[in-house]
């Protein structure tokens, strides 16, 4: 593997971006992933239908320390031999990410250990080198998640080049989105990946903008209209007058016999922009790996479609196991230790919200 061989020493990651508190050790020498805890916080934000950010806060600081404790227990590794501390320091919820970055900040003064911010999307982009067997760079990137669906040119740890993007929702904003139409509870994408396994994927006719653009752009703003002007049409309500501001958001009833079909529909439209573009990437690029990174990357229907679709021009599929897929720790552990040479002794607590893959430099060799 690329990089693997610059990786040195055993390294904590703390991840607090969004709505799961995660903490991994990944041994640096071995290149493997030593042991880590997970603390997701889906049954507090449900009730709501989505992530409510000062829950999220306080529940990281509940959390966090609890497994940092658990992660060094469990690996029987003393706070001694750890190298460094990794943290996820952007992009994601400002408060939550406070709590992770000085937890981390914490205990690194206290341990006398250097901190390195991790880019929580090149957590993701990279998660794939964890996985057996691993990508070699350069490789297509489709990072695919709540808030990012980007395809990238990956020739190396922080060299990337953006091939492509969505030019309003996300990937799995539209999963979600679409999720809460058909009544589902929060996160919807994998209620709903669940619920179109017995549906019929060409019952109804969902939009896929874009798809013939000639660019490796997305658009998934169009697909949640036409979710709920479905959803008016099969209730018999009212679809919305031409220029109205707003409509109450309309709800399949749970015993709607059409529930399958139409889950099926939008995850089938949402799967053919992603795989249709990918494949795009793979031929203007003329490389011949692919890499599935962030949330949307645990969708069976998306790892088959496109693992078919990259065999019929020799193309080669790289998925990270599906516990990798979602936010974790390990995957900041990992960057930390591929960026182990820019730890520093700067305890300062410093976080960025709103921070874009782009402004990463490469990683300095060791
Ligand atoms: O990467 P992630 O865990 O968090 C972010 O950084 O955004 O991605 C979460 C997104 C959510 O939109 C969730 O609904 C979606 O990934 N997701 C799925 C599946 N599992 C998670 N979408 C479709 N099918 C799935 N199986
Ligand atoms: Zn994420």
């Amino acid at each position: 593997m690329g990089g693997r061989s610059d990786l040195t020493g055993l390294v904590l990651g703390i991840e607090s971006s969004c709505d799961e508190t995660g903490v991994a050790l990944f041994d640096g020498n071995s290149g493997k992933v030593v042991a880590e805890a997970l603390h997701s916080q889906i049954a507090l934000h449900a009730p709501y239908g989505g992530v409510v950010p000062e829950l999220a806060s306080r529940d990281h600081i509940n959390y966090g320390l609890r497994l940092v404790d658990d992660v060094l227990t469990k690996s029987g590794i003393s706070e001694t031999s750890l190298q460094a501390i990794a943290y996820t320091q952007g992009p994601g919820l400002a408060g939550a990410l406070l709590v992770g970055a000085q937890l981390a900040a914490s205990l690194a003064f206290a341990w006398d250990k250097p901190l390195i911010p991790v880019h929580h999307m090149e957590g993701h982009l990279l998660s794939p080198l964890l996985a057996d067997p691993a990508p070699q760079f350069p490789f297509v990137a489709l990072l695919v998640s709540g808030g990012h669906t980007q395809l990238m040119r990956v020739d190396g740890v922080g060299r990337y080049e953006l091939l492509g993007d969505t030019i309003d929702d996300a990937a799995g904003e539209a999963f979600d989105k679409s999720a809460k139409l058909l009544g589902l509870a929060y996160p919807g994408g994998p209620l709903l990946a669940k619920l179109a396994e017995g549906g019929d994927a060409a019952a109804f006719a969902i939009p896929r903008p874009l798809l013939h653009s000639g660019d490796l752009n997305f658009s998934f703003a169009g697909l949640k209209t036409a979710v709920a002007n479905e959803v008016r049409h099969l209730t018999g309500t009212a679809l919305p007058a031409r220029g109205a501001v707003s409509m109450p958001q309309p709800i399949l009833p749970l015993e709607h016999p059409r529930r399958a079909d139409l889950a099926a529909s939008v995850q089938a439209a949402i799967v053919d922009s992603l795989v249709t573009k990918s494949l795009r990437a793979l031929k203007q690029t003329g490389l011949k790996q692919i890499v599935v990174a962030g949330g949307v990357g645990a969708n069976v229907s998306l790892r088959v479609a496109l693992t078919v679709g990259a065999e019929r021009i020799g193309a080669k599929v790289f998925y990270p196991p599906v516990a990798l897929c979602t936010d974790n720790g390990a995957m900041i552990a990992h960057v930390g230790a591929l960026r182990l040479s820019e730890a520093t002794r700067d305890y300062a607590v410093n976080v960025r919200p709103r921070w874009a893959l782009s402004e990463l430099l490469p990683a300095t060799a060791m």
